[in-house]
């Protein structure tokens, strides 16, 4: 969808974009790195965090404020529960992306201004795999760690997994005391599809493509299943080190290789720019018949005493840069616009294609995102496509990034059919006949119905058993769907899947286990898993909810912060004026902004329907309380505001040490803020403690009283 340029935005504008831009980021990050579930495409993320990078530089109101707290500043997302944990001692770095020739071009710029380098510098090319990091330690020749990226400070041990791969070896002869060696997990095409038939055929979900079986099955509790799954391993970057392997990064790949790793044929060295975008080219070409997943070339400077000097930035190194292929496209007719109703009652057009292949997949569906997306308008009014709109029967551009839905992209209207009319967006839910109904401000037109549009309960209930949510095993969206529509298991809540058993049980006829796809083993399985999540941690059942605004990263923001269910409730109940303490403390936690607070607050009104529901369902649960990390620190309980320079430390270290301590950190002053630590330049927070009766303490202070 066509942007505002940046220029043209005021600051307050910017900010609220910004604001709302980080959360779709920072709950996709979680989606796609931990949870292994992506929610948007890779395009969309990249172009995302590119405009949050542009609105940060353009907005120095935006850079103060967003110290820890962008997504620009951050690598992967938190590490899962279940493994141990693992610090990085070299961080684990993400990389820049390149779209077009000319930021090769730049990127090439870059490094030699930055090095006072006016001749041409070498650098390798490799093929970018799509699969995910995993950082191998060796110490004295044997494999004694393997840990995941996790949020690049800190990844999972999964040594017990990584041992179960055949191409990472155990014993290495002739490296360094220490060697730490980076790479790349992944599972070819052919694994893939293997597994997938065989997940179907026992009654599980596929995964959605191979970087996604990759991961799944990587972060396997049971080192047994992760052995049953096919993974390889490209190894292409090193942490921390007691030797040097070489002098230039191709013949460390090539060390890395006589030492028995695998590593990519396609890595060459290159003179310039130009050598380099060839190499692009070639790889390109060889995309499709590789094998396995690739999204780019990874190029990198030769030199390794030259890349020591080019450095860090915040996440990504100076010394290298991503250039991802471009999204597929294709030409197509559009035969149909179908309406879906999603869970939140967001009303989702959708193109109904003549099938055409995009990149190797076959297409036949793709998204219109929204009505003003078919008019040919952005949310803004302004004109997208030169305002062209679409039509049923009209020749679509259809774009394809990555694994993630398609999208029409273009129209071409020389080809359209001359009795071509215009799209009329309905103004009632097609699945329940309520009004939809589109908020000032707001691009999508949403149905009125709540829980009574069928629509919208079942796909409640799809997102209450997916994997971040309630996770039962053997009750996926198909499940789901059949036990909505039967009349007798009239599966129509989340409260309903916990009298499943007990309703089955009383009923002599028309058994779940004497139904199609049912079985005596099957059902047994089916109710122990539904009984096994009786007991939930909070995050889990606020995330389950279902609420809009209310993604994973919000749900575990409130879940740390209230402690339990009731404290959570009497909040939402004591703040449903949007004004006084509650409200004012559920505003202040950091990460939760207003229209957060608002979704929440609303949806769980006292009065309404749905929280009736929503108690019938806690009625039926043990909820597990989220702890904070630790307990015994002296700032374990404490909320604490961070303001002004801190010199010690920066702004998102402070965050995740006071965090690590199990301190909350709030973004603003309020009653119940325990301590604002003030560093020089503080303002309004410091007025704001005074005020509010707040201890405040200097950088020193703090540090002092957690131990340095
Ligand atoms: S180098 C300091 N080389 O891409 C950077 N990364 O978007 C070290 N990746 O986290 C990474 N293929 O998981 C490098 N040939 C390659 C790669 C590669 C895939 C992944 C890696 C990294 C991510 C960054």
């Amino acid at each position: 969808m066509a942007e505002k340029p940046v220029k043209a935005l005021t600051e307050g504008e910017a900010v609220a974009e910004w604001a709302a831009l980080v959360q779709i980021v920072l709950d996709a990050n979680v989606a796609y790195h931990r949870d292994d579930a992506p929610t948007i495409s890779d395009a969309d993320y990249d172009r995302m965090k590119r405009r949050l990078s542009e609105l940060e530089a353009a907005f120095p109101a935006i850079e103060r404020a967003m110290t820890g707290k962008s997504p620009t500043e951050l690598v992967g997302a938190p590490v899962a529960d279940g493994f141990g944990k693992v610090a990085h001692r070299v961080r684990m770095l993400s990389l820049e992306n390149a779209f077009e020739a000319e930021d090769v071009a730049d990127f090439d710029d870059r490094v030699r201004k930055f090095l006072g380098h006016s001749g041409s510098l070498s650098y390798t090319a490799e093929p970018k795999i799509d699969g995910l990091s995993l950082s191998l330690r060796y110490e004295a020749g044997v494999l004694i760690q393997a840990a995941t990226r996790g949020d690049g400070e800190v990844g999972e041990n999964v040594t017990d997994n990584a041992r179960t791969i055949a191409d990472i070896p155990q014993r290495l002869t002739g490296a360094p005391e220490v060697l730490e060696v980076r790479g790349e997990v992944y599972m070819s095409h052919a694994d893939f599809a293997a597994l997938n038939v065989r997940a179907t055929a026992a009654g599980e979900k596929p995964f959605a493509n191979p970087r996604n079986a990759a991961a799944g099955s990587l972060r396997q509790l049971d080192a047994n299943v992760t052995a049953s799954r096919p993974l390889r391993f490209f190894a292409y970057a090193w942490g921390d080190l007691s030797a040097p392997l070489a002098p230039t990064q191709f013949e460390a790949i090539q060390r890395l290789k006589s030492l028995g790793f695998q590593t990519n044929p396609l890595t060459v060295l290159c003179d310039g720019p130009e050598a380099m975008l060839d190499q692009y080219r070639l790889i390109e070409a060889q995309r499709a018949t590789l094998g396995y997943d690739i999204d780019g070339v990874v190029y990198k400077v030769n030199d390794l005493a030259l890349q020591a000097r080019l450095g860090f930035r915040s996440a990504t190194p100076r010394w290298a840069i991503a250039h991802k292929f471009p999204a597929e496209l294709a030409w197509t007719r559009l035969l149909g616009i179908d309406i879906q109703v999603g869970r939140t009652g967001a009303l989702s057009p959708v193109a109904r294609l003549q099938p055409v292949t995009v990149g190797g997949v076959v297409v036949s569906n793709a998204t219109l995102h929204n009505e003003d997306y078919i008019a040919g308008r952005d949310s803004r009014g302004e004109p997208i496509r030169g305002g062209k709109d679409i039509r049923v029967g009209d020749w679509v551009q259809v774009y394809r990034a990555g694994d993630v839905i398609p999208k029409v992209a273009d129209v071409d209207l020389s080809q359209r059919p001359t009795d071509a009319q215009p799209f009329i967006f309905p103004a009632l839910c097609p699945e329940c006949g309520s009004e939809a109904h589109r908020e000032e401000g707001d691009s999508v037109r949403r149905c009125t119905g709540g829980l009574i549009c069928p629509a919208q309960a079942v796909e409640r209930l799809k997102h209450f058993v997916s994997r971040g949510a309630f996770d039962i095993e053997g009750l996926g969206a198909k499940q789901v769907e059949m036990f909505f529509n039967d009349p007798t298991l009239a599966v129509k809540t989340p409260a309903d899947i916990f009298t499943l058993a007990k309703r089955d049980a009383d009923n002599p006829l028309q058994k779940l286990k004497n139904r199609d796809g049912f079985g005596e083993t099957s059902v047994t399985k089916l109710f122990a898993a539904i009984e096994a999540k009786r007991t939930i941690p909070l995050d889990r059942l606020i995330f389950a909810l279902g609420i809009r605004h209310i993604g994973e990263t919000s749900s575990s923001l409130l879940a740390r912060h209230y402690g339990t269910w009731e404290a959570l409730a009497q909040a939402i109940d004591e703040s449903h004026n949007y004004f006084g303490r509650a409200w004012e403390e559920l505003t202040a936690i950091d990460g939760i902004g207003a229209v957060s607070a608002r979704a929440l607050v609303d949806a769980l009104h006292p009065a309404n329907a749905e929280r009736k529901e929503v108690n019938r369902l806690i009625g039926f649960l043990t909820i597990q309380q989220v702890k904070a990390v630790a307990t015994e620190s002296p700032v374990a309980g404490l909320t604490v505001v961070f303001t002004g320079t801190l010199e010690k430390m920066t702004r998102a270290e402070a965050k995740a040490r006071a965090e690590a301590l199990g301190a909350k950190v709030a973004g603003s002053v309020s009653a119940k803020t325990d301590l604002l630590v003030a560093g020089p330049g503080a303002g309004s927070k410091a007025k704001d403690a005074e005020r509010l009766g707040v201890k405040v303490i200097d950088e020193d202070a703090w540090l002092a009283l957690i131990g340095g």
